[in-house]
């Protein structure tokens, strides 16, 4: 069991969660994810390790409300316990040391930049996180990355603040020259359809790129083969493999197809949920 010390909502469906788990942040590196369970014979969910604080023993996550489990756990608040958290599992992410480093974060992605940014930028990498929303009410952790970045650069569709436009858009004008300038490489972790667009952003101007697949998974420990994603030819499971992938060798059409494989069965158990949670409302 773990305990919740700290929620706050970041937008309507997007919670921000310290948590009690002193051996997980003890071992915890950049981009490993833990697996989550919230009532016994739930369903497990990977989500990614935002942040740790070794010296205090915690974690910190971000989850975004999609379906019936990620509803069950932004239920929960401060004082509650998280039924099982298992990890850090996954490897972490690794970056020759030296360069400029962009990270690029969309929805709950942008989380997964702050332990990032902050190890980055304490070995003296140049650091740039570009956040994107739809709107500036979606967007998330700003405020946080400033002091763990050189640069933090913010991208909305509609222009409400920052850059008007995609964070494809403004990466185009860094790797132009523009701004903080050209990036040695590329970590984007966001919505599969964001990646792609990175990848391909980058795959023409020569950036290495990585981003962090989220496939379905099971078990999170190479067991199940849910996760299967094909890089570079070739079938990787991303929960030991990765999560992340160089960004010009992952296959999207596969892993976006894969990705949309239960959506009837997701909706009815999210729909079941809410009349549960409407019931006992009552
Ligand atoms: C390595 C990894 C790290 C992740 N990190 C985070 C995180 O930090 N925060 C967070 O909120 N979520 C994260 N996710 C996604 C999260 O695990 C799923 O959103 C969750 O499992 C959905 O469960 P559910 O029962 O609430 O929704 P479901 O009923 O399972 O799904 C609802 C909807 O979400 C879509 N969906 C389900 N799983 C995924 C997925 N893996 N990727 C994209 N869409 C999905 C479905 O297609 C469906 O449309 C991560 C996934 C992986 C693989
Ligand atoms: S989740 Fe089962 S093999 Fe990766």
């Amino acid at each position: 069991m773990a305990r919740i010390l700290e929620t706050r909502r970041l937008t309507p469906v997007t919670k921000y969660f310290r948590i009690e788990a002193p051996l997980i942040a003890a071992a915890a590196r950049p981009g490993q994810f833990v697996m989550l369970r919230v009532r016994e014979g739930g369903e497990r969910i990977p989500i990614t390790i935002a942040d740790y604080d070794r010296a205090a023993g915690t974690l910190t996550i971000v989850v975004q409300e999609v379906g019936a489990t990620t509803r069950r756990v932004c239920a929960l608040e401060a004082g509650e316990e998280i039924l099982d958290v298992a990890g850090p599992l996954g490897g972490h992410i690794e970056i020759p040391p030296g360069g400029h480093v962009c990270g690029i974060g969309g929805g709950f992605g942008s989380a997964a930049l702050l332990c990032l940014m902050r190890e980055l930028s304490a070995r003296g990498d140049r650091t740039t996180a570009i956040l994107g929303a739809r709107t500036k009410e979606l967007l998330i952790l700003a405020d946080e990355l400033r002091p763990l970045c050189r640069n933090v650069e913010v991208c909305t569709d509609d222009g409400s603040a920052g850059f008007k436009g995609f964070v494809t858009q403004r990466l185009a004008q860094l790797i132009a020259g523009d701004g903080p300038g050209r990036p040695d490489h590329v970590v984007a972790i966001g919505p599969m359809a964001m990646m792609r667009a990175v990848a391909d952003a980058t795959r023409e101007a020569k950036v290495k790129t990585l981003v962090s697949m989220d496939p379905l998974m099971v078990d999170g420990t190479g067991m199940c083969g849910g996760c299967r994603v094909t890089v570079g030819g070739k079938a990787r499971f991303a929960c030991v493999d990765g999560p992340c992938f160089d960004a010009h060798e992952v296959d999207f059409d596969v892993a976006m197809r894969r990705n949309k494989q239960y959506v009837r069965e997701e909706k009815q158990a999210f729909e079941r949920v809410a009349c549960m949670a409407a019931r006992e409302s009552r």
